[in-house]
């Protein structure tokens, strides 16, 4: 029987007739089809829609490659656009920032208010000795002075790279030393599960380690006793109240190409690798992949519960945002803190429409129940995100049916730190699968292929790569070029395509798949099994909340997996249930991704973002060190 045009193959849930009318999109194949035929002329549409100093000569110039270069000759700073542009307009006072401290604490910023602060402190910055080309470290919790020193570095023409504020002394000290950064912005501490962090301290003695910082500038957060260094450590609000602080601050007028950022992410070997962005691509590309994936209306309350430490607050609870005149949430604390209402009451209290997190989070509310979020008023919820890893079916389910009350559809979006943005990823027209990141953005030709670069059948898994260069692409890893173009470029070479570092599947409708990173991989008996989905099938199971699945070497088999898995509230393991836990994922997935062993704990080790470590399982399962644990969060 042939099969209906437009009828999807699998669990499907379609949008709304609200959603499709109100959508600003109203046809992604057709859009989708004119993007990659005239790619350079779709970003030339989208970048028209930003103010720049001076046009672009070229969109597109690939004369170097891999390192490509975007809008050449155009002067633009990204702070002109999330700032400056709309303090001549009605935004000028509408919330830029909604922020909520862990106490309870909370303060706004309109526009107007921002760009006083922010010019402020650039002109402190510049009074430091801050100047274009430098990068400045910025190590904070997730408070509003964290937005206002990445606006007021960006403003003044320096990089800044922000490294996150869970990170301890070895991490720190590894980036400040290879940004080589002269002006280190923090503060004495933040509030994390009503304790007080103690950031000061930990940055002493990184600086300690890593001599190159002049100025040390500490906002005062927590009150908490902190050494300060005489001639070396300013208190935030001394240096704001000073006259070196004057509220007028000329935006630096930047080549599209000059760096905006440094971001360090872990690699899974070696020292940490610091992707570069520029100002004008990631302008172009974060605030075009955010308008058009959440659909984003002016009177839209936004929240990207991320931190700003990472890519993902980077290009959505800062800059995506702000460009687009959104008012975007910003809070400090723990999602299940005092109470595991803490998310849903706020989204209630601000009567936020879009709510943009991790499965990882997802998850963690989950194991609560759905008691805590049917207190709130959630009605205001028109969209929902999720990023970081794949979701598995169980949580989309729960955050759709729970959350979004059966109205709101998610935006599964696959990204990275090298991608600056969105680039796979429904829209809210897009018909949805659980678990499918669904198709590649406007101007993006991704594929999974095989080690030689074809393209593998539907339903056979391959490696993620994407076909062309887009705007908001890392341009290199800071002072290590080779670098850049060995992990990204080397395998596909002669195609002239990046490798993700993904697996993935597309199904028969072209729905991609991400399965997780290919270290992720097991081979078992020679068969490629993905974590993600030994750990999915073990998350289906009602006893099971959360799982984390590692490959060990076996000689007979290659690899043997080994599953640790937290159980729900109530439940405790026994050797019952380990064995039923073997059999169910025998069932879900087949007996090849039967695991050997299910160990049970109270917590999985995972990284800040929300990652498992599984490095970390794999050591502890074979009685090894576990190596660098600078990214564990506990
Ligand atoms: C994973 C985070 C499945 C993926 C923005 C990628 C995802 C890595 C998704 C990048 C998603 C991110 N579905 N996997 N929607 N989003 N990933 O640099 O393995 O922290 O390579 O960027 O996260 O992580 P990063």
């Amino acid at each position: 029987m042939a099969k209906q045009k437009d009828k999807l193959e699998g669990d499907v849930y379609y949008p709304s007739q609200e959603i499709l009318e109100s959508s600003r999109v109203k046809d992604y194949d057709c859009l989708y089809k004119q993007s990659i035929e005239n790619r350079e002329g779709f970003w030339e549409i989208e970048a028209g829609k930003l103010s720049w100093y001076k046009k672009w000569g070229k969109v597109l110039d690939d004369s170097k490659k891999p390192f490509y270069k975007w809008f050449t000759g155009g002067k633009i700073n990204i702070v002109a656009n999330a700032i400056d542009r709309h303090l001549v307009s009605d935004t000028r006072n509408k919330l830029a920032l909604i922020w909520e401290g862990e106490p309870g604490d909370f303060r706004t910023y309109s526009f107007f208010a921002l760009n006083r602060e922010v010019s402020k402190f650039g002109n402190v910055l510049k009074a430091l000795g801050a100047k274009k080309g430098d990068v400045i470290t910025i190590y904070m919790p997730q408070i509003p002075e964290l937005i206002i020193a990445m606006l007021a570095c960006a403003k003044i023409g320096t990089a800044h790279s922000v490294v996150y504020g869970g990170f301890s002394v070895e991490a720190l000290a590894e980036r400040i030393s290879d940004a080589q950064s002269n002006i280190l912005i923090t503060a004495d501490g933040g509030f994390r599960r009503g304790k007080p962090t103690n950031l000061k301290n930990i940055a002493n003695d990184a600086m300690r380690r890593s001599p190159t910082i002049i100025s040390c500038v500490v906002v005062k957060r927590t009150g908490e006793e902190c050494f300060m260094e005489g001639d070396r450590d300013f208190w935030y609000h001394d240096l704001m109240s000073m006259p070196i602080a004057s509220a007028k601050c000329e935006t630096e007028v930047m080549d599209a190409e000059d760096p905006l950022f440094i971001l360090y992410t872990s690699g899974t070997t070696g020292k940490p690798k610091g992707l570069v962005h520029t100002h004008g691509g990631y302008t172009v590309y974060t605030s075009t992949t955010f308008r058009y994936v959440f659909d984003y209306q002016p009177e839209d309350r936004w929240w990207c519960a991320a931190d700003p430490g990472w890519i993902t607050g980077h290009s959505y609870i800062v800059y995506a945002p702000m460009i687009n005149g959104a008012t975007t949430i910003l809070y400090e604390g723990a999602p299940n803190y005092p109470y595991p209402n803490r998310w849903w009451q706020m989204i209630e209290k601000y009567g936020i429409n879009i709510l943009y997190t991790s499965p990882t989070a997802i998850r963690g509310l989950m194991r609560f129940g759905p008691s805590w979020a049917e207190r709130h008023d959630l009605s205001s919820l028109r969209l929902l995100g999720s990023v970081g890893e794949p979701i598995n079916p169980e949580a989309w389910k729960w955050y759709h049916e729970v959350i979004g009350k059966g109205k709101c559809p998610i935006m599964d979006t696959w990204w990275q730190t090298e991608t600056g943005g969105f680039m796979i990823t429904p829209l809210p027209i897009t018909p949805l699968k659980p678990g499918s990141a669904t198709k590649p953005f406007f101007g993006i030709e991704a594929d999974v292929v095989d080690e030689k670069g074809n393209s593998v059948k539907p339903g056979e898994e391959g490696t993620l790569v994407i076909k062309n260069p887009w705007p908001g692409m890392a341009r290199t890893i800071f002072r290590d070029p080779d670098q850049y173009i060995e992990k990204y470029w080397k395998q596909f070479e002669k195609q002239g395509w990046y490798l993700a570092g993904d697996s993935a599947k597309v199904d028969k409708d072209g729905y991609f798949w991400i399965i997780g990173r290919n270290d992720d991989v097991l081979k078992v008996s020679g068969y490629r099994l993905g974590s993600a989905e030994i750990e999915s099938a073990l998350i289906s199971h009602p006893a099971v909340t959360e799982a984390a699945a590692i490959g060990l070497p076996d000689k007979l088999k290659g690899n043997i997996i080994h599953a640790t898995v937290i159980l729900a509230e109530g439940i405790s393991g026994s050797v019952e249930l380990e064995d039923q836990l073997k059999s169910h994922v025998q069932k879900e997935i087949g007996p090849i991704a039967k695991p050997k062993f299910v160990v049970f704990a109270e917590s999985l080790p995972k990284t800040r973002s929300g990652k498992i470590m599984r490095r970390v399982l794999k050591a502890k399962a074979l009685g090894q060190e576990a190596g660098d644990l600078t990214t564990l969060e506990d």
